[in-house]
């Protein structure tokens, strides 16, 4: 096993703290995750379902015997674990490298806690070296190029890829991203987004962040 799986692993395990008696948790999307999902199954007893943010993290809960339930079933959600691409310091978040940006921002928005897990690799100065993606409705994708275009971007086309919500992905490279909460609204605010992946608005709350020295914790 490489390092960097070994600390998502590791990531994964920090955050089985967070998971209470009884709740209904909400599931991310990634390799971190499914390091997260993996140890789930000597918790499953104690989970009353999971809100999931696409159908690759569905079929792994389904298959531990977890009750995966639809958002509009679930009155509330106490934490919600997810990876990233990358954090700064101030918790904000690029997500989507795996193209679930919108289910999971769906999800952090609902719940209460929202904590991320990666390996040191994701701990970034500057959001930005790391494409932006963002989902957008397929008959939008050249209109949409251009905005982004406007706004100092290079969008790049994710050739061959169908978010669970049918639609297409653009990953925007070259962005040095320092107000991300205003990228974040200006992005959205371009017709045909569905939304795209800073995550400032609404940024993880703990970070738990697995390094050669250990796990490290950043909280708001
Ligand atoms: C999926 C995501 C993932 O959380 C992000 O891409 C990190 O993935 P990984 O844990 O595989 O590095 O946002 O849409």
């Amino acid at each position: 096993m490489d390092q960097q799986h070994q600390l998502k692993i590791e990531a994964a395990r920090a955050a089985l703290k967070y998971i209470e008696d009884d709740q209904i948790i909400g599931i991310g999307t990634g390799s971190t995750v499914n390091c997260f999902i993996e140890l789930l199954k000597d918790h499953t007893h104690r989970i009353k379902g999971a809100v999931s943010s696409s159908v690759v993290s569905t079929q792994r809960l389904e298959a531990l015997g977890i009750e995966v339930i639809d958002l509009n079933d679930a009155a509330e959600i106490p934490v919600y674990v997810d990876g990233t691409d990358e954090s700064n310091h101030n918790l904000e978040l690029i997500k989507g490298g795996g193209g679930a940006l919108s289910r999971e921002k769906i999800i952090a928005a609902v719940a209460d806690t929202f904590v991320c897990i990666a390996d040191q690799s994701k701990y970034v100065e500057t959001l930005g070296d790391f494409p932006l993606p963002i989902e957008v409705l397929p008959m939008a994708r050249s209109y949409v190029a251009r905005e982004l275009v406007k706004l100092g971007g290079d969008p790049v086309y994710r050739h061959g890829f169908v978010t669970d919500n049918g639609n297409i992905i653009l990953d925007v490279h070259n962005m040095e991203i320092t107000q991300a909460k205003i990228l974040e609204e200006k992005i959205n605010q371009i017709t045909g987004v569905v939304t795209n992946g800073l995550f400032a608005t609404r940024p993880a709350d703990h970070l738990i962040l697995a390094t050669n020295k250990g796990i490290q914790e950043y909280s708001k």
